[in-house]
């Protein structure tokens, strides 16, 4: 709205008139939400016939890569344009190096071969951090007592390649270290990775939000310490838009903001300042929210998941990584095929 002052008055002016009929309201709606919008969450892990589910995010799973085809067909099918894979490795496998993030045969490479050769057309986004790696469940290695920035950044720049050969076509750094977009970029271009895209985790604050996803990790019981020496304090707002500058600058594709519903105001300005694809992270803690309320009968199972998903939208974003990007897709594809609801 470029005028502060609205033309007309009521009695002329009733806005009801656009909201009485399904038609008007569909015509006049100013955003919407589909299958385009949305990137599915999961989590792999090792072992054979695995689909456990995550107690603490009912109604995801972590799964076996044998099983991995199948449950992504799922998004497939419903026109979710990608996944993004996060490992869930066994305490055995995890060090203080975070030595498995390196390994081209680990279980996020291992996946994404499987993937790709299923599904040659969906996008595959692959997590860079340390944190599943760790012993400590930190996003980077430690020395001298705090999490390294320069030492993480030059290991997370080999994950990434790691990765990128592996088949990813994006890579999403979620570590929050300084200057890792730029020494990524740099690295994936020297190895002849110049088509592989980065979506930047640019504004993740430290959240009590991540609680499910480190629990669907194992990282939470792990984690020593908190993440607010790297991840964002929730009192700034125009540190974010530092963030993301400098991650554009060091050549990002795309930038999220992390978590979602409780930062609509990051996701605006920023998309507003710098205009760029700009991407919500609607977290573990988010979805739980919901999907618990919704379980208890205390929520509308549709309804509040569409209007949190459209949220995002109205905001200003380009796409939203959801746990509930499957049910969502499959609610917009029910409503597409039926007939405008009747008059309340
Ligand atoms: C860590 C990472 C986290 C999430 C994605 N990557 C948690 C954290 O920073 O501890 C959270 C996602 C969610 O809560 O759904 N690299």
């Amino acid at each position: 709205m470029n005028s502060p002052y609205l033309p007309g008055r009521y009695p002329a002016v009733r806005l009801r008139r656009t909201r009485a009929d399904d038609w008007t309201r569909r015509v006049v709606a100013e955003h919407s939400l589909s299958a385009d919008d949305l990137i599915w969450p999961i989590f792999v892990m090792d072992g054979v016939g695995k689909r456990e589910p995550i107690t603490t995010m009912p109604g995801q799973w972590r799964v076996s890569l044998d099983q991995l085809v199948a449950h992504a067909e799922a998004a497939v099918a419903l026109g979710i344009p990608a996944v993004a894979l996060f490992p869930c490795l066994a305490s055995e496998s995890k060090d203080a190096e975070g030595t498995q993030a390196l390994n081209p045969d680990n279980l996020m490479c291992r996946a994404a071969r499987l993937l790709k050769a299923a599904f040659p057309a969906l996008g595959l986004i692959g997590d860079v951090a340390l944190d599943p790696y760790t012993d400590h469940g930190h996003d980077g290695v430690i020395r001298g007592g705090t999490v390294a920035n320069d030492p993480s950044v030059e290991l997370l720049a080999k994950q990434a390649v790691v990765l990128a050969e592996a088949g990813f076509d994006t890579l999403a750094p979620s570590d929050m270290m300084d200057g890792r977009i730029g020494v990524l970029r740099a690295a994936l271009d020297h190895a002849g990775l110049q088509h592989v895209r980065l979506i930047a985790y640019a504004a993740k604050y430290a959240s009590a939000f991540y609680g499910p996803f480190r629990d669907a990790l194992g990282s939470g019981q792990a984690l020593r310490g908190d993440k607010l020496t790297y991840q964002m304090d929730p009192a700034n707002s125009d540190e974010a838009l530092r963030e993301v500058a400098l991650d554009l600058q060091e050549g990002a594709d795309m930038v999220m903001v992390k978590p979602g519903m409780p930062y609509l105001d990051i996701i605006h300005r920023v998309n507003t300042t710098f205009g760029v694809p700009t991407l919500a992270y609607q977290v573990s803690g988010e979805y739980s929210m919901i999907k618990g309320a919704i379980d208890n009968g205390w929520l509308d199972p549709e309804r509040a998941v569409l209007e949190a998903l459209l949220a995002f939208k109205r905001a200003g974003c380009s796409a939203i990584l959801s746990y509930f990007a499957v049910d969502a897709a499959r609610l917009l594809a029910r409503d597409r095929l039926s007939l405008p609801k009747t008059k309340s």
